[in-house]
């Protein structure tokens, strides 16, 4: 079997965008998220234009139940995994904490700290079994400082920059490397989220300047994952080139 890559939330952005790169670069997928039927669809393009081999696993990442028995029941060659993308997780809302709403912030600690964390225990024994991995952890430029009305976003994100910190020196023994990509402001379904469908609002978070790709950081994290035995990328933040830090940006 080829190298296994198993990335969550594959069905949109830059999880979609990973699936892409590591098929064009031989891996076999485990595609996993919510969306069965946009899944199958991503895994039949796939499959057609690289002939990978994919495995599609639908769960919501917030269910511990669900992640452990999805991926449990994959097939023991599925779980020979080399790469891990804990790349699933959401912004919901953009208010000052008073007015914040406590159903979206259960829903970014749910998805964004304890979701990855159900992923990684599961397949980082795997990795532990197979002595070898390498887990890429989506931060974010909301993980390395805060910004306006972005509290819980943010202290969410610092828990995956304090999680990814932990994870090297807990695996190190057993040969798994570990990294974070932390974006600025990438263009994907990312902000239609965070604003519940308001598209018009959305798009205004990327206009007066040219926002990364999801395609941007899927290469960013390819690189990341294609380097020599030898050499870890501990950390790595990634801006758009008219952006300076969470708030400061160039608009025409
Ligand atoms: N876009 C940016 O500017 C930016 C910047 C920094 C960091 N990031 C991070 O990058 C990652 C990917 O975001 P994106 O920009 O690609 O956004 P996106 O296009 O909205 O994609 C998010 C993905 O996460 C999945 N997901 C969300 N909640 C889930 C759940 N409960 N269970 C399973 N899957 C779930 C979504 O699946 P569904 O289709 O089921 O919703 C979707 O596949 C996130 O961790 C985000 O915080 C993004």
């Amino acid at each position: 079997m080829n190298k296994i890559a198993l990335i969550t939330g594959a069905s949109s952005g830059i999880g979609e965008a990973c699936a892409h790169v590591f098929a064009r670069e031989g891996y076999s997928l485990i595609l996993t998220g919510r969306q069965s039927e946009k899944l199958e669809k991503l895994a039949e393009a796939l499959n057609i234009q690289y002939n990978t081999e994919i495995a599609v696993s639908v769960f919501d990442i917030r269910d511990k139940a669900a992640v452990s028995h999805n991926l449990e029941v994959l097939p023991e060659a599925w779980k020979k995994v080399d790469v891990l993308v804990n790349n699933a997780g959401l912004s919901k809302g953009l208010e000052p904490v008073n007015l914040g709403n406590f159903d979206d912030w259960d829903q970014m600690i749910d998805t964004n700290i304890k979701g990855l964390l159900y992923a990684t225990k599961i397949v980082s024994n795997w990795m532990v079994a197979n002595g070898r991995g390498h887990i890429v952890n989506l931060g974010s430029i909301a993980g390395k400082e805060v910004y306006p009305n972005g509290n819980v976003y943010c202290a969410t994100k610092h828990a995956v920059d304090a999680l990814n910190k932990a994870m090297r020196i807990d695996l190190l023994p057993h040969g798994i490397k570990v990294t974070a990509v932390n974006p600025g402001a990438v263009e994907t379904n990312f902000s239609n989220i965070r604003f519940k469908g308001d598209t018009e609002r959305a798009k205004k978070v990327y206009e007066g300047f040219e926002p990364l790709v999801a395609a941007d950081i899927a290469e960013t994290i390819w690189f990341v994952v294609s380097r020599p035995a030898h050499v870890n990328i501990n950390d790595l933040t990634i801006m758009p080139a008219a952006q300076a830090n969470g708030v400061t940006f160039v608009r025409k």
